[in-house]
């Protein structure tokens, strides 16, 4: 057993002061007083100035393995996500060979089983060879997911999009959208949402009439998630290679905007390493899962909105959209929790990083909220 004590405890429900007791790898009582509460053989962890909120789930993460080892592993990916406060992933399918097969599957899942780090939710790619042209074999595949992107790709055959929303309606699978031109795209596939339904995530949406959009839908009753990335609501107007771009002011205001009038529902890193020279010859991306809630909380200070609020987009709700019994700090709940330090200012060093892409723009930025602690199932996989 393990007992994190004295600490402030925040979900997106809570926000107050106590001692949390782990055993079994689950969440067994939360305590407003340590009176006559008898600790035999517990661990005993100081929370003191300390927060302690449900660890993050990164519904679009990019681990390049197989096939790009160079850019990032699973090993160095997950290790990098447990130090930026993360115990989920959803990784994206854009790998080489892409995951659109039963093997690649095999190959990513038994691999991150035996790496026992994070817990990840392999997506398949929605097209096969993400070639935008033909569904993946559905029947094969829906044994090891229920999520489907082309993440990197724009879906641009209406057919094709039509299909999938009629597909995932009848096998209860989701679809991941990658959107270019982001306005355009998302309009057509809004309109074919109303139409046929379906279920459809947004990925990192970034523009103020894609926001407008989206409430005009949202307001009409339709049900559907989007995400935002952090460096979207983090700079704007930066020359710096990513899909999307790096857009206006307005833009970024109107993102916030979202957040706060709970347009959107998550925020989600892309995760995207690079090696040096791929980056010099254009890929575009940007390495951040280990400083994401970092730049978030920072963003969320300047504008005040709740940490009640952050921790609903970075736990609450992928957790709700994926079907987990997690992202909240509550008795039965899986004990999958991150011990931050809200005050603690930093220099962010791309140098320190434990992903294998620095390819990060911030580079020198101060940005405050320090991740402690990573703890998954009750145990602690990341310490600082
Ligand atoms: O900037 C990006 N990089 N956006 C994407 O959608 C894909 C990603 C990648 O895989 O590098
Ligand atoms: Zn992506």
């Amino acid at each position: 057993m393990k007992l994190i004590k004295d600490v402030r405890i925040i979900d997106y429900k809570k926000d107050t002061y106590g001692h949390v007791l782990i055993s079994d790898g689950k969440i067994r009582k939360i305590f407003e007083s340590l009176d006559n509460v008898e600790l035999l053989d517990t661990e005993i962890i100081d929370g003191k100035g300390l927060c302690i909120l449900p660890s993050f789930i990164d519904m679009h993460t990019h681990l390049r393995d197989p096939g790009f080892v160079y850019k990032e592993d699973l090993k160095t990916g997950q290790k990098a996500a447990l130090k930026g406060g993360y115990t989920t992933l959803c990784t994206m399918a854009n790998t080489k060979p892409v995951c659109d097969n039963e093997k690649t599957f095999k190959y990513i899942l038994d691999k991150s089983k035996d790496l026992n780090l994070c817990d990840i939710i392999q997506i398949s790619a929605l097209t096969k060879g993400q070639s935008g042209k033909e569904i993946v074999n559905l029947e094969s595949l829906l044994k090891f997911t229920n999520l489907f992107s082309d993440d990197g790709h724009t879906i641009y055959d209406e057919e094709i999009m039509k299909e999938a929303l009629k597909l995932s309606k009848r096998h209860n699978f989701k679809v991941l959208t990658h959107c270019q031109p982001e306005y355009e795209i998302v309009d057509r596939d809004l309109k074919l949402l109303e139409k046929i339904g379906g279920n459809l995530h947004i990925c990192h949406i970034s523009l103020k009439k894609t926001i407008e959009k989206i409430k005009e839908y949202k307001d009409k009753g339709h049900k559907f998630t989007c995400e935002v990335t952090p460096h979207h609501i983090f700079k704007s107007n930066i020359d710096y290679k990513v899909n999307p771009s790096f857009r206006n002011k307005e833009d970024k205001k109107a993102l916030i905007d979202g957040i706060k009038n709970d347009y959107i529902d998550v925020i989600a890193t892309d995760h995207a390493p690079h090696s040096k020279e791929d980056k010099v010859k254009g890929s575009p991306g940007i390495s951040l899962i280990e400083i994401a809630f970092s730049m978030a909380l920072k963003v969320f200070k300047e504008n005040n909105i709740s940490l009640n609020k952050l921790s609903k987009l970075l736990s609450y709700n992928p957790a709700k959209i994926l079907g987990l019994k997690s992202g909240l700090i509550k008795e039965g709940y899986t004990a999958n929790l991150v011990l931050v330090d809200l005050d603690e200012e930093y220099k962010i060093d791309t140098s320190t990083f434990l992903s294998k892409g620095k390819n990060n723009p911030f580079n020198k930025e101060t940005v405050n909220g320090r991740v402690k602690m990573t703890i998954k199932e009750g145990e602690i996989l990341y310490s600082h």
